[in-house]
């Protein structure tokens, strides 16, 4: 026990020091540090015991031991230094099961499995592979380059996938641990940055929020809606795979009166509200039966276009500002707009847009790269969210068709 405690209280240091590796290219120190704090809370208890020396004090934490397991069962933040951790919880949890049998019940196939992939990834030179963290790689000269995230569109994901998601995003809402960063993301948005850093700046945010929930579960993306596919039904909720189906995977439906609430779903009054610098309400929905969003002819029509002008004030005006308006309550009005799911789903789908447009017209220029100041509360300046596959914390995002 003695070498556990060892392993576990140097491994910190120990880490951070040899950090490269085949996922060093997006590697997180802060998310890491936080990961490790969260999962060693649920076992203070085992580490009281394991300081102790005592056995029998240490039998009675298979409870804590088998929460310590599963927090790290869990694909959190890119990087080592979670693993020595990881390393010292399944040591515990072998060690613990196989003497006298300790805790007999305890699971701990899926972090083993985890561990294994972590540590020893191999790969054959020019296929594509996916991290732990499901980013798309290439595998070169043995290693993985190049690894994307790739967001979704959400009707096409499987069902368990969009739950998960939903699930992540609520959690990110509405747990006391992360309830304050969700409120300050949100905060962001009080003041809109105008229509010239539309794109960029929405590319900061929707990347931004994406990294806050990867800290919940790296796997996650933030998946787009392409509503322009199907424009004539947005307002659906009734089929399964709709958005706003009722069920776990959907957003749940419009709002209903006096006060426009959402009723039903993942996201339904009772279950959440936004926070308290933001009303405090419950989510609400309005939506406007009159609208016509635009459709999939339209949207190709603008890709193809080559000026970004008109690229950006149409997706601005027709498709951004209407699906707002349309929607209606929560997600018309900028203060609040954030704190709905429906937000990012969009915001998603319009920077998706501007992705393919760049690949459609290459040589096109914006006028983004001469713009000399920060953008508003990000520290950065729009040329460095011009490409999407070169983003600030060596990021690159695709999006799935
Ligand atoms: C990460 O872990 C693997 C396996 O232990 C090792 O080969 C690699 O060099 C490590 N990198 C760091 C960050 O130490
Ligand atoms: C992988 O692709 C590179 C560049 O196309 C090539 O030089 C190399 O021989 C390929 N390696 C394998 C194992 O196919
Ligand atoms: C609903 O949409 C229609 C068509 O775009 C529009 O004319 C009408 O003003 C909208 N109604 C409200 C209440 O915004």
């Amino acid at each position: 026990m003695l070498y556990l405690h060892i392993v576990f209280f140097t491994g910190l240091f120990y880490q951070v020091q040899k950090s490269t590796s085949w996922v060093s290219s997006e590697e997180d120190l802060l998310c890491q540090v936080n990961v490790i704090r969260e999962c060693l809370d649920y076992s203070l208890g085992l580490l009281e015991a394991i300081e102790s020396g005592n056995e029998r004090l240490l039998m009675k934490e298979c409870d804590s031991l088998q929460a310590t397991i599963n927090c790290f069962s869990v694909p959190r933040c890119l990087g080592n230094l979670s693993h020595s951790y990881r390393y010292f919880a399944l040591t515990a949890a072998a060690t613990l099961k196989k003497s006298k049998n300790a805790c007999p019940n305890l699971d701990f196939e899926i972090l083993e499995r985890f561990f294994k992939k972590g540590s020893s990834m191999t790969c054959v030179d020019n296929t594509s592979v996916k991290d732990i963290c499901d980013r798309k790689c290439e595998c070169q000269d043995g290693g993985l380059a190049s690894c994307y995230r790739v967001r979704k569109e959400f009707t096409k994901m499987s069902l368990e996938e969009r739950t998960h998601y939903l699930k992540v995003f609520k959690l990110f809402a509405t747990d006391p641990r992360y309830i304050s960063e969700y409120e300050k993301i949100g905060k962001v948005h009080t003041v809109v940055p105008g229509k010239e850093l539309f794109f960029p700046w929405h590319r900061w945010y929707v990347l931004t929020f994406e990294n806050l929930l990867r800290q919940i579960d790296c796997r996650i993306t933030i998946p787009y809606w392409d509503w322009t596919k199907d424009a004539a039904h947005w307002t659906r909720g009734s089929e399964i795979e709709d958005v706003w189906n009722p069920g776990p995977h959907g957003l749940g439906g419009n709002g209903v009166s006096p006060f426009n609430c959402v009723m039903d779903g993942s996201f339904k009054k009772g279950e959440y509200s936004l926070p308290q610098s933001a009303g405090g309400n419950c989510l609400k929905r309005h939506f406007n039966y009159s609208c016509t969003l635009r459709n999939a002819e339209q949207a190709k029509e603008i890709i193809k276009q080559p000026s970004y002008t008109v690229l950006r004030d149409t997706i601005y005006n027709d498709f951004h500002q209407t699906y707002h308006q349309c929607v209606g309550a929560t997600l018309a009005f900028f203060k609040t707009a954030p704190y709905s799911p429906e937000f990012w789903l969009l915001h998603s789908f319009l920077d998706k847009l501007w992705v393919d447009w760049k690949k459609n017209n290459m040589d096109s220029k914006s006028d983004l790269t001469d713009i000399k100041y920060l953008m508003y509360e990000t520290g950065h300046y729009a040329w460095e969210y011009l490409d999407a596959d070169h983003l600030p914390g060596n990021v690159q995002v695709s999006y799935e068709e």
